[in-house]
């Protein structure tokens, strides 16, 4: 920090002082002898009220032009005020421009997805996203804080690896000075030999899978905590999961709730987080999708959906028709950004309302046996205001090292979280394989080197021990708590299928 420069968020305690802040201009506004300048610091908003007489004319002439993202320190008074974005306000006596911005590409009009993503070096300035990181900063915080507070060490498993962990098909091969190596899926398999010197550890890192699926919920390089605990069952490892995830989102309710309404964030129902979550086994949840009340369900979000598009659509023909009279340029770009919003807005609910009918065909047509599927898992969560774990899937739907359940053999002791309101999959996780017999033919069904797994396979030799643990996502648990809709957004650099932007 630059000497004697105040930042925003500590304007609070400097009531009726002279301080300078450093920042860019979020947004400026002249009007007649006055103009009013949104500054942003990185650690909240101020509006700036600049009075002519009160400078030198040239400084006036000179902030009157400034553009959007310039960077100046500008000195004031500051006064509170309640109606100003951020409750201060600076009456201005001094500025100085560090570096003027001109034609800054993004506009307050709305631009498309693709624009913005092509322009992420700058859109990382954007109010959402600032919102989205500090949101995320809270919670990879809280993340940490509770394995820390709960007994947990921190093992960093290695990102180069030689083996699957998860499935073979989406390993990003790397040539590895001539070796076939890959980069990691999950640390699991190695924070398993952890788990039985340090009893309860965790990781936590990037993780990559070469999923070929451009859904909103999949990135190719996402973070992923990982605990793994030694002596626990899966009724304790619930109880973990269920603890952890209450923490964190009581965490970021605590420290983000202004971010959190700014974002539009369904803060009732977070306050909701509590134990006891749901629990159903994979059977009871395959009934569930299968029963006439999941049809009659999903056949009111249809008439719902209908709804909503019928409104959407009403909105847009009164915007057009405003467009076309004789209206103030402000109001034409206000209407051209609500117009852009509204048509996204259109195409997602017909696209809702294609896939509905889908939907309930593959889940009336659910067959016991295979994994549950995205739109699946959106209608069980739908039904719950809280997360729900699902457990006991059929063995061969799942990983080669989950746990056979010993009272139903065509089942595994794990477990998915769905996060609730249709956000589906945040957490995977189950009871590990402990019998070194049922693992090494697991391993040979799967197809995989032995002599790869002879480690892996060597902690059920040494002192095995029943032990379990599980996979949070941070992206998806990010989208879910701020509701913004694709995952891409809850990353600062986004890796996806089709590209790698900056
Ligand atoms: O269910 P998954 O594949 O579980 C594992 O990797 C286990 N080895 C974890 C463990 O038991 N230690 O992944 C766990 C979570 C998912 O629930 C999801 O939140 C996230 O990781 N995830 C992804 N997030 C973004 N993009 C992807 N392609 C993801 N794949 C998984
Ligand atoms: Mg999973």
């Amino acid at each position: 920090m630059l000497k004697d420069l105040t930042r925003i968020s500590s304007l609070k305690d400097n009531i009726d002082k002279t301080v300078t802040i450093g920042g860019w201009v979020y947004h400026s506004r002249p009007s007649g002898k006055l103009i009013f300048i949104v500054v942003r610091d990185g650690s909240g908003l101020c509006q700036c009220v600049i009075e002519k007489g009160k400078i030198s004319d040239d400084l006036f002439e000179q902030l009157k032009k400034l553009g959007t993202e310039s960077s100046l320190t500008i000195t004031g008074t500051v006064k509170k005020d309640d109606r100003s974005v951020g409750g201060y306000e600076l009456v201005v006596t001094d500025a100085k421009v560090i570096c003027e911005s001109v034609d800054y590409p993004i506009t307050p009009k709305s631009h498309g997805i693709d624009f913005l993503l092509k322009n992420r070096h700058l859109h990382l300035r954007s109010q959402r996203q600032w919102c989205i990181g500090k949101v995320r900063h809270t919670l990879v915080n809280a993340i940490r804080q509770f394995f820390n507070d709960n007994g947990f060490t921190l093992i960093d498993t290695p990102i180069f690896t030689g083996i699957a962990g998860e499935e073979a098909g989406s390993l990003f091969n790397v040539d590895y000075f001539g070796m076939p190596a890959c980069l990691t899926q999950t640390g699991q398999l190695h924070l398993e030999c952890a788990a039985l010197s340090f009893g309860r550890v965790y990781c936590f890192g990037p993780t990559f899978r070469a999923e070929k699926s451009k859904t909103r919920r999949h990135l190719t390089e996402f973070w992923m905590v990982e605990p793994e605990v030694a002596f626990v069952d899966l009724p304790g490892i619930l109880e973990i999961a269920e603890n952890f995830v209450s923490f964190i989102v009581k965490e970021v309710l605590e420290k983000n709730e202004p971010e959190l309404k700014t974002l539009g964030a369904d803060i009732e129902s977070l306050k909701k987080i509590t134990p006891p979550f749901y629990r159903l086994t994979y059977t009871q949840a395959s009934e569930i999708l299968k029963s006439q009340k999941t049809q009659d369900f999903l056949a009111a979000q249809l008439n719902e959906f209908k709804a909503q598009k019928e409104q959407i659509e009403k909105k847009i023909s009164e915007l057009e028709n405003e467009a076309k009279g004789q209206i103030k340029q402000w109001r034409q770009d206000k209407i051209a950004a609500e117009l852009i919003d509204l048509r996204s807005d259109l195409a997602e609910i017909e696209t809702k309302i294609e896939n509905n009918p889908k939907h309930a065909k593959l889940a009336s047509e659910f067959e016991w046996g295979k994994d549950l599927g995205g739109s699946d898992e959106t209608i069980i969560s739908l039904m719950h205001d809280k997360p729900v774990f699902v457990t006991h899937y059929p063995r061969e739907a799942k990983a080669f090292y989950m746990k056979q359940d010993p009272e139903n053999p065509k089942v595994v002791q794990n477990f998915d979280m769905l996060a609730p309101a249709g956000f589906g999959e945040v957490i995977g996780g189950s009871i590990r394989e402990d019998s070194y017999d049922k693992l090494l033919a697991k391993i040979n069904e799967q197809g995989y080197k032995v002599e790869n797994y002879q480690w892996y396979l060597d902690l059920r030799k040494y002192g095995s021990v029943p032990h379990g643990g599980f996979g949070l996502g941070v992206e998806r648990t990010l989208a879910w708590l701020t509701g913004e809709k694709h995952i891409r957004q809850c990353i600062a650099f986004p890796r996806m299928m089709d590209k790698i932007l900056i």
